[in-house]
């Protein structure tokens, strides 16, 4: 009998983590080119091919440009090459959520997913989801770019509130599980949101948001072993499909999630009233 990985693998197509740390020197991943060369190592070792290096841009913190990013991937491509190790390197960011992201939209200054203008990794606050959120998040939709949610699964707020995910989803928006809440890496509180949000199809990915090559990695390989069992039917689509659709900047089929949109009035609709009598 062959492993779900074996299986998956054959059904074939790459193995893309949409979600990852891995340029050097950029943010709380790894610190220099070797580091970041080892942790390439362990991706291929998991049997990945392909990852979207999505370093963190928060104002204050981490100030990183599309120009910067685009350079350090260059780089770390060029470090792989010399080193043989077999694992394309595509350009992406994971935005923290601020009102800076539409005018920087606007200005051609956003990194989205493999740079193909389409998808963008967006992190809200681990607490609450603020007021301004849906607004922008609607803006970017508006502006063809589909917001893709890093692991809502740690936010206190979608964790307590699965429908709320429901919701953006029923308009639209992505979500984006980690490999590790789902084999328990980040608690039960978290494996069972990540499984909530598998089950209801509002998340379309699993990535690992690894920032090194230990557990963070290791789950992903994990969830591929198991794919099955952790990720039920639709294991396929969240490990393969939606990725390689992502990269290849097309649609993903979202029929699901439209057919689930709430009819009455959400938390959603009246956050955005709020703000539009403000
Ligand atoms: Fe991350």
């Amino acid at each position: 009998m062959p492993s779900d990985s074996e299986r998956l693998k054959r059904e074939k197509m790459k193995l893309i983590d949409l979600h990852t740390h891995i340029l050097p020197g950029f943010d709380d991943g790894p610190e220099t080119a070797a580091e970041s060369i080892e942790m390439a190592r362990a991706y291929v070792e998991a049997g990945y091919a392909a990852v979207v290096a999505t370093p963190h841009v928060i104002p204050g913190v981490y100030e990183h440009t599309r120009t910067s990013i685009l350079r350090g991937v260059r780089r770390l491509e060029q470090h792989l090459h010399d080193a043989g190790i077999p694992l394309s390197v595509l350009p992406g960011a994971e935005y923290h959520l601020t009102d800076r992201l539409v005018p920087l939209l606007r200005e051609g200054e956003l990194l989205t997913l493999n740079d193909t203008g389409k998808y963008l990794l967006v992190e809200l606050p681990w607490v609450d989801v603020p007021p301004y959120a849906s607004q922008i998040l609607f803006e970017l939709l508006l502006a063809g770019v589909t917001p893709v949610i890093a692991h809502p699964e740690r936010n206190g707020f979608f964790a307590g509130r699965p429908k709320a995910l429901s919701e953006l989803c029923a308009r639209g928006i992505c979500a984006q599980v980690t490999a590790g809440a789902l084999t328990g890496l980040f608690g039960r509180t978290q494996k069972r949101a990540a499984e909530q949000f598998i089950k209801q199809e509002t998340a379309q990915f699993v990535a690992t948001d690894a920032h090194g090559p230990g557990r963070r990695l290791e789950a992903g390989a994990q969830v591929q072993a198991q794919a099955s069992r952790l990720l039920g039917a639709a294991a396929q689509a969240l490990l393969y499909a939606n990725p390689a659709l992502v990269t290849s900047g097309a649609s993903l089929e979202a029929a699901a999630c439209r057919e689930a949109a709430p009819k009455r009035s959400s938390w959603f609709d009246s956050i955005r009233r709020k703000q539009q009598k403000s």
